[in-house]
């Protein structure tokens, strides 16, 4: 197994705890309560894959693609590039969706398959599929050949909304994904204001020899979710102007030779960059995140 190529999740300072990244072909669960960064996650790790060249899958249950790619824009995402091109969706709208697992999916995903391209699917949420029945063995089926089909694309990642507060264990109805999946990793929120006042923490991961604390973790428009995995080192005073550490970092990063995107991430977060703290952390996490060594 050593020699399996691992699939980088996109989120910097995540694969450092994964042992550098999902197993191809895995399923991932992303479960947290309504606004913590799920959807913000699986789009990360979808145009992670589309910037490489590899294409990528959107079941989406509810809100339609327009507004996902809307809503993804807002955050720094620009989906619409590869809209169809690399870029595609699944929309199972309506009360058949059990008959489009059960048929119509299979179906479609075969012709893919057949292709052999690189591929990373989202689904977002996958909450309706297990409210569809109250009959756990039905749950089951369903999530199973949901997870059973998509993985022969490539890693599957789904989200699930929880609805315990933070700190409380995690709530019956989410146990049966995390249950049937590869990985499992929980978003909490605890709304007390600052810089990492959200943490991150993977409740499993199959095969992995994972990080096992709470790890904080902020959101950085143009970049999405960034990990703290371990205490970062600031190199600089923080006191100097964020405009002026953007400036450097992105000097800093265009010196290293450091992939054009890498470079347009950090461009973006600097345009958005509206909070009172310094951004030095964050940079630092993306920078490694992406091998590249910074200062210290
Ligand atoms: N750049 C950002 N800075 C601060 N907060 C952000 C940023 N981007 C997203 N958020 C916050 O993240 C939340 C939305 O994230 P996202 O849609 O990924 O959550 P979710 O877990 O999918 O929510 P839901 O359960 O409603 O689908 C919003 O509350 C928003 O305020
Ligand atoms: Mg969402």
């Amino acid at each position: 197994m050593a020699d399996v190529q691992k699939v980088s999740s996109g989120i910097p300072g995540l694969d450092d705890l994964i042992e550098g990244g999902f197993w191809p072909k895995s399923t991932v669960v992303i479960l947290g309560s309504s606004g913590t960064g799920k959807s913000t996650f699986a789009i990360q790790f979808l145009m992670e894959g589309i910037e490489q060249g590899e294409q990528a899958l959107y079941v989406t249950l509810e809100e339609p693609p327009e507004q996902i790619m809307r809503e993804a824009d807002l955050m720094g995402f620009d989906m619409r590039k590869y809209y169809e091109k690399s870029l595609f969706f699944i929309h199972l709208k309506g009360r058949n969706f059990k008959k489009m697992i059960e048929e119509q999916l299979p179906q479609l995903v075969k012709a893919r398959a057949d292709y052999n391209i690189a591929t990373r699917v989202v689904i977002d949420p996958m909450t309706p599929v297990i409210w569809a029945t109250a009959d756990k063995l039905e749950q089951r089926e369903l999530i199973g050949k949901l997870f059973y089909t998509l993985k022969e694309l490539g890693v599957v990642l789904c989200t699930v909304e929880e609805h315990a507060k933070p700190g409380e264990t995690v709530g019956e109805d989410v146990l049966l994904p995390i249950y049937l999946s590869d990985g499992a990793v929980h978003l909490e929120y605890y709304p007390i204001g600052g810089a990492f006042n959200r943490t991150l923490k993977l409740l499993k991961m199959r095969g992995v020899h994972h990080g096992e604390g709470v790890y904080p973790y902020l959101f950085a428009r143009g970049v999405g979710i960034v990990v703290r995995a371990s205490p970062t080192h600031i190199p600089e005073e923080q006191s100097r102007s964020h405009i002026k550490t953007f400036d450097e970092a992105i000097k800093t990063a265009e010196a290293m030779k450091a992939p054009a995107r890498v470079i347009d991430r950090i461009k973006k977060m600097q345009k958005h960059w509206d909070y009172d703290y310094s951004p030095e952390e964050a940079l630092q996490i993306l920078f490694s995140s992406y091998g590249l060594k910074r200062g210290g």
